[in-house]
């Protein structure tokens, strides 16, 4: 095939052979984008990626935050069948949605965050556009900071922090900052330092927030820690952003997942909330998700939203519909939304089990070392303190796959690989 940038031409010796060999040489011209550098691999996708190559049959997958069942395979809900069952037999069109996505999902989604029956949902003081799961939500919240906080506004991200979160500011050009999060000393939240560098940030800076199960130490603030942060943003005119990924992961409880918002919108604070159904509904192709900005009036509400959907419109022009409609379908309907709930505990209480029963093999084979941190963690991750150098050894001696922060997935675990995680923890942790 000829392409623009291909050209077949005869060779002398294909000539000389006669016309019925007539063959080709291709020459290619340079092309245009000789110049453009590769990308380095996704240090989170890219994990997944050399997992599939991987012929080894003891591989094992801990590098993406997508939850398996106990044979270790993708799992669809059975709420999810059965709305799907539902919106099939509706038979339902693919019109275009409206920019700001479907109004069912829209309510749901809000509910979800704040409470059926909230002041800011009844006094319609929240801008909820349906925007693509998390990613999407997060770069339509970031596009919004670009344009309309002043210019030179600061986002303070923990340090760490999902990969993500620091491409998703730098590409819509808006600055971005670390402030302490995690003390590797106590395998635990450093308070102080978060403090601190809150309190040293200027007036005005957005304070980016994981809402629950912080990705990727699973350290959470207590409830006391939450209510000083929202007091902190107060004082110093920080505007939260919380990013809700896990919403129902860390405890298996959609509402005690939702404390940290909820805490603070009760505070006065106006806030912004990127929300994901990845994780809770296992709805990860289907990009389901939305960003809201709960206002303190009405009218601050209605111009925001025409603004997040002038900014959509470009991206990309109206989110997709049929995850959506899964979600508005279990969420507003109570007998799918009671059965949500107890496989979601399920979900979270397979992880929860996994992280004993690793800690408790971690604890058997070198109980000299102090392994609590893996059961103090909440939420799909465990952030196990290995080195890039000790990750390295788990990929190439053990066939385990992980990304270089020493993040693994509980939810990629089952009981039948603990011991062998175990084991390759201990010997990268003693030989390298
Ligand atoms: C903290 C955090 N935020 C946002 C996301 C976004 O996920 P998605 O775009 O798949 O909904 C993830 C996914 O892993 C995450 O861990």
């Amino acid at each position: 095939m000829q392409t623009l940038h291909t050209r077949r031409v005869a060779g002398p010796q294909q000539v000389a052979a006669g016309r019925s060999r007539r063959a080709a040489v291709v020459v290619r011209a340079a092309s245009r984008f000789a110049d453009v550098a590769q990308a380095p691999p996704d240090p989170i996708l890219g994990v997944s990626e050399a997992f599939k190559r991987c012929t080894d049959p003891k591989k094992l997958n801990l590098g993406v935050g997508a939850y398996r069942d106990e044979n270790l395979k993708p799992m669809v809900l059975d709420v999810v069948r059965k709305a799907e069952a539902k919106i099939f037999a509706a038979n339902k069109d693919h019109e275009y949605l409206p920019i700001e996505g479907l109004d069912t999902f829209r309510k749901a989604t809000i509910d979800l965050l704040l409470g059926a029956g909230h002041p800011a949902i009844k006094d319609d003081r929240v801008a909820v556009i349906q925007s693509l799961s998390g990613t999407g939500s997060l770069r339509v919240g970031a596009a919004f900071i670009a344009r309309f906080l002043p210019k030179g506004t600061t986002v303070y991200i923990s340090n760490p922090t999902w990969g993500n979160h620091r491409n998703i500011f730098a590409d819509e050009n808006v600055e971005w900052k670390y402030y302490r999060y995690f003390d590797a000393d106590t395998v635990g939240l450093d308070f102080k330092g978060m403090v601190e560098d809150l309190k040293a940030a200027p007036a005005g800076s957005v304070v980016l927030l994981h809402g629950c199960a912080h990705n990727p130490t699973g350290v959470d603030p207590t409830a006391d820690q939450w209510a000083a942060i929202a007091d902190l943003c107060k004082e110093r005119n920080l505007l939260p952003f919380f990013d809700v990924a896990y919403q129902g992961f860390a405890t298996g409880d959609l509402d005690k997942d939702a404390f940290a918002p909820r805490l603070f919108v009760d505070k006065g604070l106006e806030v912004m909330v990127a929300q994901s159904y990845s994780k809770n509904l296992g709805l990860y192709g289907e990009r389901v998700g939305a960003m809201s900005i709960v206002t303190s009036d009405k009218d601050a509400a209605t111009r925001c939203l025409s603004q997040l959907k002038r900014l959509a419109r470009p991206l990309y022009s109206n989110p997709p519909t049929h995850g959506a409609r899964i979600a508005a379908e279990i969420v507003n309907d109570q007998e799918l939304f009671t059965e949500w709930k107890a496989e979601m505990m399920g979900m979270a209480g397979r992880i929860a089990r996994v992280r004993g029963e690793l800690q408790a093999a971690l604890e058997a084979k070198y109980p000299s070392k102090d392994w609590s941190f893996v059961t103090r963690q909440i939420g799909m991750f465990s952030f196990t303190g290995l080195t890039p150098a000790q990750v390295d050894n788990m990929t190439n001696k053990h066939a385990i796959y992980m990304t270089r922060d020493g993040r693994i997935s509980l939810a990629g675990l089952n009981s039948a690989k603990v011991d062998y995680l175990a084991e390759a923890m201990i010997d990268s942790v003693r030989n390298h």
